[in-house]
């Protein structure tokens, strides 16, 4: 089985948790402080890695304690850190996150290196598209970088998955050239200027996204599962109703585990309910990367 390809950012998650989450000028007294390695890049690439699939993870760091803890996080999940990019004059990422009571959570990033991986860096490396079983990217890059992992994907025949997550306007040229977009609800919405909060909402927006010219659009609904719809028509995948206590990094496990599965040949549906009950599982403990499921092999 060829590996996956990621291509994103690392970040180190300093999360608080808070009875609810603050308003606008509003101080909260907080739980206890925790610190994890996280960066939505670096989460998928674990949950790719967790569901049994060889991982090239691709992202920049910055030469400082954050990022050698990142690394060596990394390493010890079996990752392929070979090409990573260690940037001497920046700090590494850092995302600020705050989880409440309900498991709803806000996160600010200090993107740091992510911001300085650069299309060039990807460019020099063709081969590692080559080699890819598929691809997988987010947003927290530079969207020129975006742009060029996209077309190197194209150009080596290796399908490409992108989590168009955080929320940003994405060109056509891009999007006619991915497999699959992932975008949540709210992103769904951004993109498409569609309200994707219901389940015909979201149907509208993937059919306006696939008009766009992605070939396969996935809408990933929180509790409520998610949302595909592809050549064969729509396809909704219910999730298990459980006790949530942190949606930080769901959407990570469910593109990483999504792309693994892909990768393993896995038809298109199959993919979409193993990646909808990992995800559903990693809701149910705190933090991204420690609640990433193991899935057998
Ligand atoms: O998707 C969750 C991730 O978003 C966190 O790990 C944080 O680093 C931010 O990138």
């Amino acid at each position: 089985m060829k590996p996956v390809l990621v291509i994103g950012s690392s970040n180190t998650d300093m999360v608080v948790t808070v009875d609810e989450l603050p308003r606008p000028g509003q101080t909260v007294l907080g739980g206890e402080f925790r610190r994890f390695p996280g960066g939505k890049g670096a989460n998928q690439a674990v949950a790719a890695r967790r569901a049994g699939c060889d991982v090239c993870f691709v992202a920049a760091l910055g030469n400082d304690d954050l990022g050698r803890q990142a690394i060596a996080t990394l390493t010890a999940e079996g990752i392929d850190v070979g090409e990573l990019q260690v940037l001497p004059d920046m700090a590494s990422g850092v995302a600020l996150i705050l989880v409440s009571d309900s498991g709803e959570n806000c996160i600010a990033v200090a993107p740091g290196a992510n911001s300085a991986l650069s299309a060039d860096y990807l460019e020099a490396k063709p081969q590692l598209f080559a080699a890819a079983g598929i691809v997988l990217l987010q947003l927290e890059t530079p969207l020129t970088t975006i742009a060029a992992a996209v077309e190197l994907a194209s150009d080596a025949g290796v399908r490409c998955i992108l989590n168009p997550a955080p929320a940003a306007e994405i060109p056509d040229s891009i999007l006619s050239t991915l497999y699959c977009i992932t975008p949540n609800q709210s992103e769904a919405e951004l993109l498409t200027g569609i309200a994707a909060g219901n389940l015909a909402g979201a149907t509208a927006a993937a059919k306006a996204l696939r008009k766009r010219g992605v070939a396969n659009v996935v809408i990933t609904m929180g509790g409520s599962g998610a949302l595909l719809v592809d050549a064969d028509g729509v396809h909704h995948q219910q999730a298990e109703k459980v006790a949530v206590v942190d949606t930080t990094g769901a959407g990570d496990t469910f593109n990483g585990v999504f792309a693994a599965m892909l990768a393993k040949d896995l038809p298109i549906r199959d993919a979409l309910a193993t990646a909808v009950a990992a995800a559903t599982l990693s809701v149910q403990s705190v933090g991204a990367i420690p609640s990433i499921p193991r899935l057998g092999n």
